[in-house]
């Protein structure tokens, strides 16, 4: 049998150094699972709301331990309602997302146990793909996660042309590498942001330079298609009483910000643009992905934050082409699944993504793999990181 018999959560720490929550499930028949949240840096203006950890903890073992006991964690659906229920708010801001994510992964992996399968069969069932997500690595990167870098959040090797998850992982791994080598050739010193990515202290232009240099040299040695793309975060860059994207001294209109993203599509054939314009221009989202959504893929992150409701308003005025999935956005794995299905069922691409403060939890890897997503977006390097791309290896291996 199945049904949750304890619920524990405590405090660990995430890749950050700051306490993040952490959660145990027990099942009658020994079945066992621990999730753990992540956290967000960059975060968007409509996601699920994250307390603090301890605060977040007292409130989910007050209103959703009581209720989740004797719950069957072989029925995500009735977990996850179970946690909505005691949470009683749209956007989880009574007993905080980081509880509410931690818990429903956590019973997900409890149910796996019990049924002796890995995580990515019990979510996907026995029809799932077989196939395996792209990873997109992040090499070089600024905004939130590293001041005084790039202004343009992320640069992601993206290899497209490989012919296995395992080599894909390398040739990722292999970019990051040679990033050093460009920056070390230019004389130019490097630390590493939030994700691993490297933080130089360059322009934006010179890093479009440096990671097309690295990923071509990459290219010629593993003889498949790299590519790489882009999380502008534009949100983040987007400024409301100006009504313009500042990038340093130099700001851009809503139209100028469009026609700089296509040109850069263009010159450097990018796979991938994440959140090229603001969290709420939706037409503006709609008149980028109409010029270039044919030969890229244009995805909401901050615009959609894993939500059903935004993702529907986004396909209605044809904004974007594909949804980063970010369980911890919305609260549960079941919400998680209901906007990749939506998005499936729409044409749009999905991408199953990490946090920038993320743990040793592996659940993204299996959600990637049991969704079918053509993407994951993991980072390239450091633990936390290369728990989910070290687990896809195994996966792909069948050795989980
Ligand atoms: P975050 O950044 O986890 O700091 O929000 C990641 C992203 O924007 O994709
Ligand atoms: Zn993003």
């Amino acid at each position: 049998m199945t049904r949750i018999t304890s619920v524990s959560l405590r405090r660990v720490l995430d890749s950050r150094g700051n306490p993040t929550v952490e959660a145990d499930v027990l099942t009658e028949s020994g079945g066992f699972g621990r999730g753990a949240a992540p956290s967000g840096a960059s975060t968007g203006e409509y996601e699920a709301i994250e307390l603090p950890a301890s605060e977040s903890i007292a409130k989910a073992r007050e209103h959703a331990v009581p209720r989740l006991e004797g719950v069957y964690a072989g029925d995500q659906r009735a977990v996850d309602n179970a946690l909505r229920a005691a949470d009683g708010t749209d956007d989880f801001s009574a007993i905080g997302a980081n509880s509410a994510v931690a818990i429903s992964m956590a019973a997900a992996k409890a149910a796996a146990d019990v049924l002796g399968a890995p995580l990515y069969q019990h979510l996907g069932g026995a029809f799932r793909g077989e196939n395996f997500p792209i990873p997109l690595g992040n090499v070089v990167g600024g905004g939130e996660h590293a001041k005084e870098a790039t202004h343009i959040q992320e640069f992601l090797a993206a290899p497209v042309g490989a012919p296995s998850v395992s080599e894909a992982v390398f040739a990722n791994a292999a970019v990051h590498a040679a990033v050093a080598d460009v920056l070390d050739e230019r004389g130019v010193p490097a630390a590493k942001g939030d994700e691993g990515a490297w933080a130089p202290p360059i322009s934006d232009a010179d890093a479009f330079e440096v990671v097309d240099e690295a990923v071509g040299r990459v290219e010629d040695e593993v003889g498949f298609e790299i590519r790489f793309g882009l999380d502008m975060a534009a949100a983040e860059l987007y400024d409301d009483d100006e009504e313009a994207y500042v990038y340093g001294d130099e700001t851009k209109s809503a139209d100028e910000q469009i026609e700089y993203v296509a040109s850069l599509v263009d010159e450097y054939d990018l796979a991938y643009v994440e959140d090229p314009l603001d969290e709420n221009d939706y037409e503006a989202f709609a008149e980028l992905t109409d010029r270039v959504g044919d030969r890229t893929l244009i995805c909401g992150d901050d615009l959609f934050v894993t939500n059903v409701e935004r993702l529907q308003d986004g396909i209605d005025a044809g904004a974007a082409n594909s949804i980063l999935i970010k369980p911890n956005q919305i609260g549960t794995l079941s919400d998680a699944f209901d906007a990749v299905e939506l998005a499936a069922r729409n044409g749009y691409e999905t991408v199953i993504s990490h946090r920038s403060g993320e743990t040793e939890d592996t659940t993204i890897a299996h959600l990637a793999v049991a969704t079918d997503a053509g993407y994951i977006k993991t980072g390239t390097v450091g633990g936390e990181r290369t728990a989910k791309l070290n687990e896809l290896v195994r996966i792909a291996d069948d050795a989980v």
